[in-house]
């Protein structure tokens, strides 16, 4: 078996969380395709070109975002997206096949910290795309009484989610116990419906760019399984701090072909 596989087959040990050793966001896609695990979504979160994390050259930027993409697209049915709004709309028209797009979400926040005069930024932008097809579940969103009116076979039609999602951004004492110091950290609230819509228990989410680890809480949550891995050795350890789990460094090292 891949050793990754193995891995994810004794995830249930450290509760659905697979923590790989610092690695760049390429290699760690690259170790999931080899090892022909069954990915249902990856999670791409990767800085932004605006603010913190640096700023570059936008075709730089663009290049490396469509090649993350294509990456991601080769090995998942859903792929998320996360960036500023002026910077998604360049992708737009670009999705790399055969991905397409299942939803632009937007995550509103109204306590960000007012710096500038004018305009306050309160939303971040998710992209939700998809292979053609890919299944999603919004029934995981239904409450009580529509799962009863489900269950009679009386429920008209199938309610969604709405594709505004309202988390407070962790910042002051505005989430203090979830706060792990990361720079980018994003609330656990705002990850957890992404996962929800294609996830079901046991299903597996890859996020190779994990910062602070906030898929692999939300993947917990839902009883999901999750692969995280991030570049930064200070933040792989963040993880591990906050999931409580160790990160393993795959035997043999790096790819098997
Ligand atoms: C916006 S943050 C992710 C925040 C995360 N979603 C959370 O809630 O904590 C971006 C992360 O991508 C990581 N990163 C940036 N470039 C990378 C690369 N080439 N390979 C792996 N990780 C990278 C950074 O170290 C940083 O932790």
């Amino acid at each position: 078996m891949h050793p990754l596989a193995a891995a994810v087959a004794q995830s249930p040990d450290t509760d659905g969380v697979v923590l790989l050793a610092p690695a760049d966001v390429f290699e760690t896609l690259a170790v999931v395709a080899e090892s022909g695990l069954d990915v249902r979504c990856v999670m791409l979160d990767p800085w932004y070109n605006k603010g913190v994390g640096g700023v570059t050259d936008d075709e730089e930027y663009d290049r490396f975002v469509l090649d993350l993409l294509a990456a991601a697209g080769a090995i998942a049915d859903h792929v998320y997206l996360w960036g500023f709004p002026e910077i998604m709309a360049r992708f737009m028209t670009r999705f790399p096949a055969p991905l397409e797009l299942v939803a632009w979400l937007t995550w509103y926040y109204k306590n960000n910290p007012s710096v500038i005069r004018g305009w306050r930024s309160a939303q971040m932008t998710c992209l939700h795309l998809g292979r053609p097809g890919a299944r999603l579940y919004p029934e995981h969103f239904l409450n009580e009484a529509q799962l009863a009116l489900k269950a009679q076979g009386k429920l008209r039609y199938m309610p969604g989610p709405p594709s505004v999602i309202e988390a407070a951004l962790l910042v002051g004492f505005i989430g203090r116990a979830e706060q792990t110091g990361h720079p980018a950290q994003k609330p656990v609230n705002a990850i957890e419906p992404l996962l929800k819509m294609v996830l079901a228990p046991g299903e597996l989410v890859v996020d190779p760019m994990c910062g602070s680890g906030t898929t692999g809480a939300a993947a917990r949550a839902l009883g999901a399984t999750a692969i995280l891995a991030d570049g930064s050795a200070e933040y792989t350890a963040l993880v591990e701090n906050r999931l409580g789990v160790q990160a393993i460094t795959l035997d043999p090292p790096r790819l098997l072909g």
